[in-house]
């Protein structure tokens, strides 16, 4: 039976359960504790290439699938062999990018340089590097004295995805790329969305994400929002608790609930304010994975959420720490 051996990139706080999602997708699989890391697991499987690389549009924990080409142990530098790896998977009529990641590799310098070095090489050798818009990209990854080589096809998940939200500029909280990827991720339609209701918004990351797509965002938070948010016309603050706020028949395009409270207390919020919810209104809800089992925090909020909401999908996205993000839509 042929084997193919990827790399599934999870977060190493998570790394149990995305064990358990592998085995409920894909069933037995061999891990490779040499080639893990933090941020992925190495596993071979004889499992069918396209149900592999399905499994992060439908789990939880895992956020990306690598195919490897290359497994190289001892390996402490950029070697003959790496580039001749490259090469036999690079077809010469398509441009390439390499994109390097230094876990432990004591080698002294930066990924960039070796990037550099091995894009170099290549080129010598007659192929086309293209950092724009490549047609294939390839992960270099130097791990404590081993190398893994993977292809991609021309989009680059996991390694890529910090160096793009970095470039955000003038943010106003860090949790302003959660909502950016969870946008994405959960691909939520939001040229329709006129108004917004923002719990639990201080100091106003996601207000800022909303307001700036033209929508009108009423923030609900007891803390100060940012002072680059209070002379906005698109958003209104009301500077109190959840608990005390009464819109009445007020009516919201769009729930967004970013509370520090436990999951069931965000999961109630979250209710409480469905009947100011027109029907298929999406709502992006942070679960916080604080204490208790992340199991039953899961079947906690989804018991809840069911009652309103329908569609429910989690996923831990790259700028989640000790939680994960709840997308629904309004029933
Ligand atoms: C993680 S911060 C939110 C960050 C925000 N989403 C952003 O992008 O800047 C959590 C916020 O929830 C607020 N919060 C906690 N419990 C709340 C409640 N019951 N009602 C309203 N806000 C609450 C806190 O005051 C705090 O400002």
């Amino acid at each position: 039976m042929k084997t193919g051996f990827y790399l599934f990139f999870a977060d190493k706080r998570f790394h149990s359960m995305a064990r358990r999602e592998l085995v409920r997708a894909i069933g037995r699989f061999k891990e490779y504790k040499k080639y893990s890391s933090d941020s992925f697991l190495a596993a071979s499987t004889s499992s069918n290439s396209r149900s592999i690389l399905s499994i992060p549009g439908k789990s939880i924990f895992i956020n990306a699938v690598v195919p490897v080409i290359g497994a190289f142990p001892n390996l402490r530098s950029v070697d003959r062999k790496i580039i001749r790896c490259i090469e036999s998977n690079l077809d010469k009529k398509a441009t390439f990018k390499v994109e390097v990641l230094h876990i432990n590799s004591g080698m002294g310098e930066s990924a960039k340089t070796t990037e550099v070095r091995i894009g170099q090489a290549i080129e010598k050798h007659g192929f086309v590097a293209d950092l724009a818009s490549p047609d294939t990209m390839f992960y270099a990854v130097f791990l404590a004295g081993n190398v893994l080589v993977c292809r991609l096809g021309n989009v680059a998940p996991a390694l890529d995805a910090f160096r793009r939200f970095n470039n955000i500029k003038g943010k106003v909280s860090r949790a302003e790329y959660k909502l950016v990827e969870a946008i994405e991720h959960f691909k939520v339609n939001t040229s329709e969305i006129k108004s917004a209701l923002d719990i639990g918004a201080a100091p106003g990351g996601w207000t800022k994400v909303i307001s700036k797509m033209g929508v009108h965002v009423t923030a609900i938070d007891s803390a100060k929002l940012d002072r680059s948010l209070l002379s906005s016309k698109m958003v209104t603050h009301i500077r109190k608790k959840a608990s005390s706020v009464n819109l009445g028949a007020k009516r919201f395009d769009m729930l967004l609930v970013d509370t520090n409270t436990d999951p069931e207390t965000s999961a109630n919020v979250a209710i409480k304010f469905s009947r100011n919810l027109v029907k298929g209104a999406p709502l992006v809800l942070t679960i916080k994975l604080v204490g208790g089992s992340i199991r039953r925090h899961i079947r906690t909020v989804h018991g809840i959420l069911k009652k309103d909401y329908s569609s429910i999908k989690l996923k831990k996205l790259q700028h989640n720490r000790m939680e994960i993000t709840c997308f629904a839509l309004k029933r």
